[in-house]
């Protein structure tokens, strides 16, 4: 989305496929105007065997950083001359920094997670008892910041228990990440759940037990524009529950804050994408 391009304009897009149902444009051009930054933000459909092709295009036309989103997260990663730590340890790239010839990758969905849950939704991560629903690509994004958030206690669940255990088993020695299988949920209670699993995307209900939610825990799913079934059960069970619409815009303004400096006010556009 443009915002009276002229010559010191800087250029900026997201890159997917399919894009045409992407936010980040709405979202960005809120950002841009409301902290006055020249920036154009465009929705790009990459071909699906032509993401490389494609990033090297815009960097020869001066493109200064690009989002990336579904399917590319991984080739990002491969793309990128140069990674942050976040981006290493979730092996994904979603932010691209142009920099001539140099094509940084960075990973702002962690941060994005956890910036919604503490400063938005107001829960705390420290000392509570986290469970990470999901053992995919959305969950391994999110782990590390939320490590770094210093839970009393971190569980993954996942239909596939060596997945889960894969992914605690990278988490340093210095923190004990415990994996599980649904099954072993029973009699167990938690107070922030988050789930990271694809089930929302085909309405399918998670194997969980309502013992899950503590009194007054948070109930956080990932995706955004439905309400799913882990949402429904997390209500019925008295959970305090969120979808990803917050997570969605603190991912977009950490990117935007490492390309351009400046920190958007998120309360104002989270509103007017509730409203819409
Ligand atoms: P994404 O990029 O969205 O994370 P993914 O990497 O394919 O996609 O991961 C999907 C996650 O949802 C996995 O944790 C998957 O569990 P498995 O690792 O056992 O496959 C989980 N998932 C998908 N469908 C599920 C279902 N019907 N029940 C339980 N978990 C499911």
């Amino acid at each position: 989305m443009a915002l009276g391009i002229n010559k010191n304009t800087d250029k900026y897009a997201v890159l997917g496929n399919p894009i045409a149902h992407s936010k980040s444009p709405i979202i960005h051009a809120a950002f841009a105007k409301q902290t006055n930054q020249n920036i154009s933000y465009e929705a790009i459909l990459a071909p699906i065997d032509g993401f490389a092709s494609t990033v090297n295009g815009l960097v020869a036309e001066g493109y200064k950083g690009l989002n990336v989103t579904v399917p590319f997260k991984f080739e990002a990663y491969n793309t990128c001359t140069q990674k942050s730590a976040r981006a290493l340890f979730a092996g994904a790239v979603n932010t691209l920094i142009l920099n001539g010839n140099s094509i940084d990758g960075d990973n702002t969905d962690g941060a994005g997670l956890v910036r919604d849950i503490t400063l938005n939704l107001g829960f705390a991560l420290q000392h509570k008892r986290v469970l990470l629903l999901g053992a995919g690509g959305a969950a391994e994004g999110v782990l590390m910041p939320i490590v770094e958030q210093k839970p009393s206690t971190l569980t993954i669940a996942n239909r596939s228990l060596p997945k889960a255990a894969s992914m605690a088993s990278k988490v340093s020695d210095d923190f004990t990440v415990n994996s599980v299988s649904f099954d072993a949920l029973d009699n167990c209670e938690f107070d922030i759940i988050i789930n990271a699993t694809s089930t929302g995307l085909t309405d399918t209900a998670l194997p969980i037990p309502n013992s899950i939610f503590a009194k007054d825990c948070l109930a956080y799913d990932m995706m955004y524009g439905r309400e799913t079934p882990f949402m429904v059960q997390a209500r019925n069970a008295g959970a305090i529950v969120a979808d990803g619409l917050g997570m969605l815009v603190e991912q977009a303004a950490e990117s935007f804050y490492i390309w351009r400096n400046v920190r958007p006010n998120t309360q104002p556009i989270i509103q007017m994408l509730r409203a819409q």
